[in-house]
């Protein structure tokens, strides 16, 4: 047997931990994990030169953009940045223009997005107006739907708790589950309106009206309707101690929920805005210390299911602004939630089996994405081989999306992405994307 590609002198992560081995690849999936000698003959040979190899990660929580605000991403600097930073599959957030609402908008952006994508993406759905359509989105290859709860997104009246609770059983039925950005709009505008009165445009003011009580009232609430649905309910972003131990409550009842938290409210303080200021500067905001420390608390207690970027960016122009209320929210993460992680993994803060667990393993099993996620053989052949030991610094100017900034621009760290695979194809080689756009697939 010959097969088409043979990856050897590695260390590669599978079920039983660390093995120095090679991995044979065939027809895009892995065939084999086992020394060098014990693999089959391959057309084509890669040395890992002693690298260690981890399952590519998958972020559930990108927004790629493109279509009409492709000015501050498309599909292939999105998917780029996503190679350039160790992860195979994304999940596209829906909030776009125009929204991915409904069948054509989804079908629309799936056929725009077949030609340019370096690594696979699947998607997220708004909720449309019709709950019917949900059946037919999901159909058509929506993994997950995404319920955005501090305005209107999509057809969904997100202020009515029968409508919400509706929609949840509807997502039940069709075995997907829905992402939630939890921050309540009615308690969040009362708020803003006041300090608006007040003529308050600081970044202080922003942290007031995104409190961590208007997330926790959020969590709340929706933990309520994902317990009397049933639904499998994501939260996405907890910031918030608050916010937090209403979800470890709920778990422990029973709850069929998950949640995620991000590099930057793990990393990042309110106090760290000074210094940065509107580059750090998202939504949920980033938090006190306390809060801070309840996450890493949470994470190693095991209550944090998955890592993802929020991957959101932005022109610089949109990240300026004469107010805090008008600059655009959001960090383009993609390039450093690896680099990020790793560091913290050297720093003894988090083990790599937490790591992969919550970059790759969960996030395949939370969105049903099947034979991805873990080194086996039989998986589809999505990996990354990391330079434990490469230490350098940040450099947003280089990033390869269109969001060249960060607030974690000239951070140091250890442990860089060197190669990334995608479905077996050889997508990032040194930073370097080495793929034609269209070389990722869409995951349905
Ligand atoms: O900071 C954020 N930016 N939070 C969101 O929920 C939306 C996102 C965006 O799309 O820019
Ligand atoms: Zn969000
Ligand atoms: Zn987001």
């Amino acid at each position: 047997m010959q097969v088409d590609l043979v990856l050897y002198n590695g260390k590669i992560y599978t079920r039983k931990g660390f093995v120095e081995a090679g991995i044979a690849i065939e027809k895009g999936r892995i065939v084999k994990i086992a020394k060098e000698t014990n693999l089959p003959k391959a057309s084509s040979k890669i040395n890992l030169n002693g690298h260690i190899v981890l399952p590519s990660l998958i972020d559930s929580h990108v927004h790629l953009r493109d279509q009409e605000r492709a000015y501050r991403e498309d599909f292939f600097t999105g998917t780029a940045a996503a190679a350039a930073g160790g992860f195979s599959l994304v999940i596209d957030m829906p909030n776009n223009k125009p929204v991915t609402m409904d069948v054509q908008s989804l079908r629309e952006r799936m056929k725009l997005a077949k030609r340019k994508i370096a690594v696979n993406v699947a998607f997220y759905s708004a909720f449309p107006e019709s709950l019917k359509e949900i059946r037919s989105i999901v159909n058509n290859g929506a993994v997950a739907f995404k319920l955005f709860l501090l305005e209107k997104i999509g057809g969904l009246n997100i202020g009515d708790d029968e409508a919400v609770l509706r929609a949840f059983r509807e997502v039940k039925r069709a075995n997907v589950p829905v992402a939630v950005h939890a921050e309540a709009k009615d308690a969040f505008e009362d708020k803003m309106r006041r300090l608006q009165d007040e003529n308050r445009n600081d970044i202080e003011a922003f942290l007031e009206a995104h409190s961590a009580t208007v997330e926790a009232k959020a969590v709340q609430r929706i933990i309520g309707l994902a317990e009397k649905s049933d639904a499998q309910v994501h939260f996405c972003h907890v910031s918030s101690a608050e916010g937090l131990s209403l979800i470890k409550k709920a778990k422990e009842s029973g709850v069929n929920i998950t949640c995620e938290v991000t590099p930057h409210h793990l990393l990042l303080t309110s106090k760290d805005l000074k210094r940065y200021k509107n580059l750090a500067v998202t939504i949920p905001p980033v938090r006190t210390r306390e809060d801070v420390n309840a996450l890493w608390s949470a994470l190693k207690q095991g209550l944090i299911d998955t890592l993802g970027s929020d991957h959101a960016p932005h022109t610089m122009e949109e990240k300026q602004g004469e107010s805090i209320w008008e600059v655009k929210p959001g960090i383009a993460g993609l390039e450093t939630t690896l680099p990020l992680l790793l560091t913290q993994v050297d720093k003894g803060r988090l083990t790599m089996a937490k790591l992969v667990q919550l970059t790759s393993k969960n996030p395949a099993e939370i969105f049903h994405l099947s034979a991805r996620g873990t080194l086996s053989e039989g998986y589809h052949a999505d990996l990354v081989v990391v330079d434990v030991k490469r230490e350098y610094k940040i450099d947003a100017s280089r990033f390869h999306s269109k969001a060249k900034f960060s607030p974690f621009d000239g951070w140091k760290v250890k442990g860089k992405p060197v190669k990334t695979f995608v479905n077996g194809n050889l997508v990032m080689d040194e930073g370097e994307i080495v793929a034609k756009p269209g070389t990722g697939q869409i995951i349905r």
